[in-house]
């Protein structure tokens, strides 16, 4: 991955929720609940095997769609573990999962795949860090492999894309703006929860073991995002470096920019099924079996 385990990882100090504590169970159903629905979106990876622009796309897209789907599986044990019930997500999660699904494989493979997966690491890291359970620290190791997966092949397509498409860095930069946005907005959503939980602000920020590094983990994740559209060559600078001003320009110019590329996506990309013949699968494995004796598996 372009940023490493490590680098994501953000130091929680030993600090872990406390499962006999009923408001910390109900915080992690609520945070569980924004992943479950994450994880059924996974059924847009059959839209995407549909328009692959790839062999080799095609099947690490079946391979996801399976995986991602038994991450819904994955997440609902964990909760029947901490005894919470699978409930609606919130409307910016339903936004960044599905309303800011891309109209062309380039947005599909950078802001899902390399930047949205790659903020599903982050959190996974976390509770996998934080929640003293053996059994749903076991599970989310297993989920973590799959989703280092996801980031790693969106991460290569999109390097890719933007060499094929250097115009596309715009509405890649002004997606991940509003995803920014959106992050900013679950972040003030969670905190509000934790007032929910019948407890004071200054109370949960000043002695929650967890709780109480919230503001440090929400930077460490902004980083962490700022790095990753950095080394993925979406951004030039740092985004303190951007203005107001122009972070306000790049922003007016996304519905323009979102709504070419679904014009584009819709009318320009080929279908396998057009392609194939000139895939380097194809051409590999043709020449393969020409030189290689016929066996079974083959
Ligand atoms: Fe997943
Ligand atoms: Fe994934």
């Amino acid at each position: 991955m372009l940023i490493t385990r490590k680098e994501l990882d953000f130091d929680f100090k030993g600090a872990r929720f406390n499962l006999d504590d009923s408001s910390d169970r109900e915080l992690l159903g609520w945070v569980l609940n924004q992943f479950l629905y994450g994880e059924v979106t996974g059924i847009q990876c059959g839209y995407w095997l549909y328009r692959a622009p790839s062999i080799n796309a095609a099947i690490f897209l079946a391979r996801q769609a399976e995986e991602e789907l038994s991450h819904v599986k994955r997440i609902l044990r964990i909760q029947s573990i901490l005894g919470q019930k699978p409930a609606e997500p919130h409307r910016a999660i339903r936004f960044m999962a599905t309303g800011m699904m891309g109209g062309t494989w380039g947005e599909h493979v950078a802001m899902e795949m390399a930047i949205g997966e790659g903020l599903v690491l982050s959190v996974f890291y976390a509770l996998a860090q934080t929640i003293p359970d053996e059994k749903i620290g076991k599970i989310l190791e297993f989920t973590l492999l799959d989703e280092e997966r996801h980031v790693e092949f969106g991460e290569a397509e999109t390097k890719a894309w933007l060499k094929r498409h250097p115009e596309d860095k715009s509405l890649l930069l002004s997606s991940a703006l509003l995803q920014l946005l959106a992050m900013k907005r679950i972040k003030e959503v969670l905190m509000r929860k934790m007032q929910g939980a019948k407890r004071e602000e200054w109370e949960v920020r000043e002695h929650h073991p967890v709780l109480s590094q919230m503001d440090d983990f929400y930077d460490h994740v902004v980083w962490s995002f700022e790095q990753r559209i950095i080394r993925l060559g979406i951004l030039d600078r740092p985004l303190s470096e951007v203005s107001f001003f122009q972070k306000a320009q790049i922003l007016i110019k996304h519905p323009f920019l979102s709504l070419k590329a679904k014009w584009k996506g819709k009318f320009d990309q080929k279908l396998l099924t057009e392609t194939y013949l000139q895939d380097e699968v194809v051409i590999r494995e043709s020449q393969r079996v020409a030189l290689e004796p016929v066996s079974r598996e083959a």
